[in-house]
């Protein structure tokens, strides 16, 4: 059987966003794959947290995993900082990164720009690709499912992969990126050219799990939108409401074409409104779920088992890449 590992990070509360780019295939892949879920809390504190708030958003993320459909039996679920191989390997990943590589990264130029703003840059949120690096690597995984804002990070994990095979031994698979086929990149309700952002300033940018589905439903109603009143999916034309069609269908067994079809000769009114109601239900019915996860003593128990369970698995890889590399001693 093939191997899938991914991650999301407890610095927030996940979004819908997150939801339709990552979990939804989470769960479909979690039937083929030996899967290992992640909340990649180490990641989060690459920009200040509050320690109360950190805590409470991993088991909740754990809730929220459980909710979607993420099934113990099938898949390993864990907390990153508890399985201390991740970073262990991180190290040796580090000394194999060039400066230069890791500058280049998106991800780290928006996130410094804002931290140079307010304290500074955090070492670790520019060497944080590296820490993704060692995640799927230890797990030799052969896929990692993720939005389209995490690819890059996944070309260096590539190039990463093959350059340990090369200078030291040939340990590691080379991971392949899925995305998913629509919805890899959810856009702001406000700003339908950025992406949807858990860390967004303006509340009404986002549609966040445990949102309160009125005002979730709201929000939808009032997501900017073009003047032109077809309900008709064109990315560069209509960002907003093609980012509305692909939340639709999402949320619904309709392909975008039969929602085009349904909402023909009807205004954008009618469409939001409707779309609102949808993620209203959902968001009932999903919130109250996660709620019954997060007071369950399961929760800690699969936590437990999780940790466990990928620590025997990536112990056996670091191993592996310390001999390689020549560190420690071989015993007499
Ligand atoms: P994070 O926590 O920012 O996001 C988690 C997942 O959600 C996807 N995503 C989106 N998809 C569609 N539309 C959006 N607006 C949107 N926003 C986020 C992300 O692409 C991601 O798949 N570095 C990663 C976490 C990570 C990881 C890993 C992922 C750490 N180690 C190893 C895969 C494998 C991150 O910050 O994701």
């Amino acid at each position: 059987m093939k191997t899938l590992f991914s991650g999301i990070q407890p610095s927030g509360i996940p979004t819908i966003g997150n939801y339709i780019g990552a979990i939804t295939q989470f769960v479909e892949m979690q039937e083929e794959y030996e899967s290992y879920f992640c909340i990649v809390d180490q990641h989060a504190i690459t920009v200040p947290q509050d320690r109360l708030e950190l805590r409470k958003n991993t088991k909740l993320l754990a809730a929220i995993y459980l909710a979607a459909g993420l099934d113990p039996n099938k898949a390993v679920l864990f907390i990153q900082s508890e399985v201390p191989t991740h970073t262990q390997a991180t190290w040796i990943f580090q000394t194999l990164s060039y400066m230069g590589e890791l500058e280049r990264m998106t991800q780290f130029k928006d996130k410094a720009r804002k931290q140079s703003q307010k304290e500074g840059i955090p070492v670790g949120l520019f060497t944080y690709p590296t820490l993704m690096v060692s995640d799927i690597l230890l797990y030799n995984a052969d896929v990692v499912p993720v939005g389209d804002d995490q690819a890059q990070h996944l070309e260096l994990t590539r190039t990463l992969a093959e350059r340990f095979n090369f200078r030291y031994k040939e340990i590691f698979t080379i991971p392949e990126t899925r995305l998913p086929k629509f919805g890899g990149r959810i856009m702001s309700l406000q700003d339908p050219t950025s992406k949807m952002s858990k860390s967004d300033a303006n509340q009404k940018a986002f549609i966040s799990l445990m949102d309160d589905p009125n005002a979730a439903a709201k929000k939808i109603r009032s997501a900017v939108t073009d003047s032109d009143m077809v309900v008709k999916y064109d990315k560069e034309n209509k960002p907003g409401i093609s980012n509305l069609l692909v939340i639709y269908s999402s949320f619904t067994d309709y392909t975008i074409e039969e929602i085009e079809a349904k909402y023909e000769g009807k205004t954008y009114g009618d469409f939001k409104k409707d779309l609102g109601e949808i993620v209203k239900v959902f968001l009932t019915d999903f919130q109250e779920k996660v709620n019954h996860y997060l007071i369950s003593e399961e929760l800690d128990e699969i936590l437990d088992e999780g940790r466990d369970r990928a620590f025997k698995k990536t112990i056996k890889t670091l191993t592996k890449m310390e001999n390689a590399v020549g560190l420690g001693r071989k015993r007499k």
